[in-house]
This record gives structure tokens, sequence and C-alpha cells, in this order.
């Protein structure tokens, strides 16, 4: 690489074009520790010109650019291909675009650079007394670019919506080196094409976002986090569902089986707070008036609740024992757990999860079923543990064909990556696939964006 590397260098300066293996290394293999890849350089820009630059090099020389963020992704597509099938690649990483622009409190919006992570948008926002309305549990890696490029759902979707509803505007240079800006606090704005909603969801392979304007919100009224042990699924739906008659809303609402929280308290720092039941859900609901006795005599008049635990929000040591989960998942397990990220209608939801957690007795391999996600949103991870690394399409196909049967989706929020490109076709039909591909070829037609994500 050595005339593009000296390019490389003048752009970012020699620090920030790390070629030493052991100063790549953390930036070839993914969170999970499963996908792992191959690199010329990791280039590790700070503005957007700097992209653009390094872009236009990378382009002429038809090398391939691996787009990472705070590689927190969970599809492995935040990593270079394993192999170098004869081709240059950089890591372009946004860990040094970490600004953010000034909160338009009239507004209610926020522009952050691409590497700026969840966690610092928020804290930026709050000064303000507006909150980021995407929240999820890898908050203090999980970056801006990140979020929009996986459209990632995370735990307040049910209240607010996936990330790209939080989208006003957007900044990201394209495979030829251009910067493309679509940026304005403008709430309605029609003139054709949604690009900055094109973007959300396209896992790097069309452009390199670098710059985003969000949305901000009101922070809830006074909140109450309610863990419930429950004897049935369709308990946990039907609770979900009173709360709202109620009036209340649903800030969150997650599930979890007596397995994974005991795998928390196992391998994690919380222990359970309820007396043990086959599910749990986690409730955050705000509402106008006293919320924690409307809380309380819905608790009452439930069926179905074994045990409950309640607090004001925020309640962190509840929220343990659901956040706990991915954690406590990698540590409970030394093969690679089988990580798949489903979604069903929510009328189907106890059904589903009756079929995934009966798949050990109908499959002919080892698998243990771990089941725990948003369930107000329909969206279920099902993490399948000591899997013979041989077996594991055969349990995956098995997942699928559930999914596929009760008209589901095979990526919910955390998007194809790597891991799910074999699967596409039983989420999207040939057509849908076909004009997918039109779009790629378009905005990037010498194929240099995140080689081998989405599209395989
Ligand atoms: P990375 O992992 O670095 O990259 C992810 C993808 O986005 C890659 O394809 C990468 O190439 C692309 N990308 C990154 N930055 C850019 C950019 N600037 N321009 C173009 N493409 C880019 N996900 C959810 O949806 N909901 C959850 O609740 C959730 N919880 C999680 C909890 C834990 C503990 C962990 C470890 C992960 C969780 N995730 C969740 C997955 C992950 O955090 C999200 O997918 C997140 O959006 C990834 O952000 P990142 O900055 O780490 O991106
Ligand atoms: C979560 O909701 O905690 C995540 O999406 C992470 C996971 O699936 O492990
Ligand atoms: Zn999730």
């Amino acid at each position: 690489m050595s005339g593009v590397e000296s390019a490389l260098v003048e752009i970012v300066g020699e620090r920030n074009v790390l070629t030493d293996g052991d100063a790549m290394s953390g930036y070839l293999v993914d969170w999970m520790g499963r996908y792992s890849g191959i690199a010329d350089a990791v280039v590790r820009p700070r503005t957007v010109g700097e992209v653009a630059a390094v872009v236009k090099v990378a382009a002429a020389a038809k090398i391939q650019i691996c787009i990472q963020g705070g590689n927190t992704g969970l599809v492995g597509g935040s990593v270079p291909p394993a192999t170098a099938e004869g081709r240059r690649r950089i890591v372009l990483s946004t860990a040094r675009m970490t600004d953010l622009d000034a909160v338009d409190p009239i507004g209610r919006c926020v522009g952050a650079q691409a590497g700026a992570t969840i966690a610092a948008i928020d804290a930026h926002a709050a000064v303000h007394g507006l909150m980021f309305p995407v929240d999820l549990a890898s908050r203090d890696s999980a970056t801006a670019g990140g979020v929009v490029a996986t459209n990632a759902g995370g735990i307040r979707m049910i209240r607010h919506g996936n990330t790209r509803a939080a989208i006003l505007g957007i900044e990201a240079v394209r495979a030829n080196g251009d910067i493309l800006r679509r940026w304005s606090p403008l709430v309605k704005d029609n003139v054709g094409y949604d690009i900055p909603g094109l973007l959300a969801g396209s896992e790097g392979t069309l452009a390199i976002i670098t710059r985003v304007l969000f949305r901000l919100v009101s922070p809830p009224l006074a909140t109450v986090v309610v863990v419930a042990a429950l004897e049935r699924v369709a308990d946990a739906l039907a609770l979900i569902g009173r709360a709202r008659e109620a009036g209340l809303a649903i800030e969150a609402a997650e599930f979890m089986t007596h397995e994974g929280v005991d795998l928390v308290a196992e391998h994690g720092s919380r222990r359970p707070v309820c007396a043990p039941a086959p599910y749990h859900l986690l409730l955050e609901v705000s509402g106008a008036g006293d919320t924690e006795t409307a809380v309380v005599d819905l608790l009452d008049d439930a069926e179905g609740i074994v045990d409950a635990v309640l607090e004001p929000g925020p309640a962190r040591a509840l929220w343990k024992i659901r956040e706990g989960h991915t954690e406590a998942i990698a540590r409970a397990t030394t093969t690679p757990v089988v990580k798949l990220d489903v979604s069903f209608p929510i009328r189907s939801l106890p059904h589903a999860i009756a079929e995934l957690q009966d798949l050990p007795g109908h499959l002919d391999v080892a698998c243990r079923p771990i089941l725990f996600g948003h369930v107000g949103d329909g969206n279920i991870h099902v993490n399948l543990l000591d899997v013979p690394a041989e077996a594991a399409d055969t349990v995956t196909e098995a997942v699928f064909g559930v999914v596929d049967r009760l008209d589901g989706s095979i990526s919910a929020e955390h998007g194809i990556g790597r891991a799910k490109t074999a699967w596409t076709r039983l989420g999207r039909s040939p057509i849908d696939l076909a004009t997918m591909r039109v779009v790629k070829d378009a905005l990037d037609p010498q194929g240099l964006l995140n080689p081998g994500v989405l599209f395989g």
C-alpha cells in the first residue's frame, strides 16, 4: 500500500493510519468475538473533509472500505471480511469524529458527528431538558453513525420509534468521495426521495455517514418500573394492554425467561428480584397522575402474576436484570453463541415463543435457547448456546422456519451484516432484493463499501 499509505498519512496524519498488527487488532474483531477480518490499514479521520479525501484515494486505487463505529454490532458487519480475496482494504473508523453541535431547544434537535456515542448525545440533550429518543444497552460505545446505519431499535422503540424516525438530516460521503448533505431542521420537507431514510439501515453499504441531525424528545413525566414474574407469555401481553387501557404511556416493555434471569444472576451482577416463574416482564410506564397507584391497581387486577416488584424510574438496578442479558450470555459459554434477532406479529408471540422454546426437543443437536427482547414490539432475541459450530446453520434454519411459518422477520433490529446474508430471501422477495442491488450498484458501482455486508 506504500503510495496509498503515504497519501492517507498526508490526509489524517501518521498516528491515524494504523498498519501494525497489534495496533489494528481491536478493530478487526467484533464485540461477540465471533467475526474477525483482515485489513491493510485502519484509518481514523477527524472531519468530513478527511473522510472524503480518504475515500477519493481508496476509490482511485479500488481499495475496499469497511466502516466501523463503536464496534458493538451483533451481525459481523463492523469488521472486514475474513479472507483477503486478493483485494486491498482499509477499516475506516469514526472513533475520532465525536463533535456535538449546540442543541436547538426550540427546534428540538441536535447535530452529532458519526462517532459520538448515544450516551454522549443523550447527556448533551439532557442539559436542555430533552432526551435522545433511541436507547440501547450498548449506549456507552454505540455511535450516531452506527445506530443510523443499522436503524437500531432498542428499549425506547415502543415509545419513540426506531432510529430512522429520529433523523431530520444527514451528511454522508459517497463511494466516489462526494459529500452529500441533506441538512435541515424542517419537520416537513417533501422534495423527492428520502435519502436520510434510505441510509438508515443501509449498514454502510451505500455511503459513509459523517454527521446526523437528530430529533430530540421530552423525557417522560415520572415513570414507574415494574418487573413481574408471570405464568404465561399471554399474561405479559395482557398486562401491556391493560396498562394502555388505564391511560398509561408504555415507555418500555421487555421480556425475559427464567433461564435468562438465572443466567444474569450467575454471570452478571444482578440477582433475581421476583419469585421464580417461567416468564418475566419489565414494564416502564409514565402517566400524568399518581402512576404508582395506577400500576399497583393494574397488578392487583391482572391475571397470571406470580410476583412483582416496582420502583420509581429510572430504577437502574431493576433494568440490570434485563440489560445484563447480552453480557451474561457472552460470559456463559466458550463456544460462539448463535445470536438471532427475530420479530413476529404481536398476537403470534405466545405461539412463537412456545415453538422456539421447544426447539431443543425437535432438533438432533445440542442447543440451549435463551429468549429475551422487546416484547412490546414483537421482537425476540433468540440466543442459542452450546451449539456445535457445524450445527449453527441447522439451528438457525430451525428458528427461521418458525419465523417463516408465523410471518415474522429474520432481522428485527440488528440488521443482516455478514451473519444473515444467506437468508435474506426469507425476508424479501426476489424483486425486492434485485431493487436493493440496483440501488447499491448505482451508489457504489465499484462495490467498495462494506464488501460482504448485506449482499454476501
Ligand atoms: P458498529 O458496530 O461499528 O457498526 C455496525 C454497522 O454499521 C456496520 O455494518 C458498520 O459498517 C456500519 N456503520 C457504523 N458506522 C457507520 C457510519 N458512520 N457510516 C456508515 N455505516 C456505518 N441493537 C439494537 O438495535 N437494539 C438494541 O437494543 C441493542 N442492544 C445492544 C446491547 C449490547 C450490550 C450490545 C453489545 C449491542 C446491542 N445492539 C443493539 C447492537 C448494536 O449496539 C447496534 O447495532 C448499534 O447500532 C451499533 O452501533 P456501532 O456504533 O457500535 O456500530
Ligand atoms: C438487546 O436488546 O439487549 C440487544 O439487542 C442485544 C442482544 O440481542 O443481545
Ligand atoms: Zn434488542
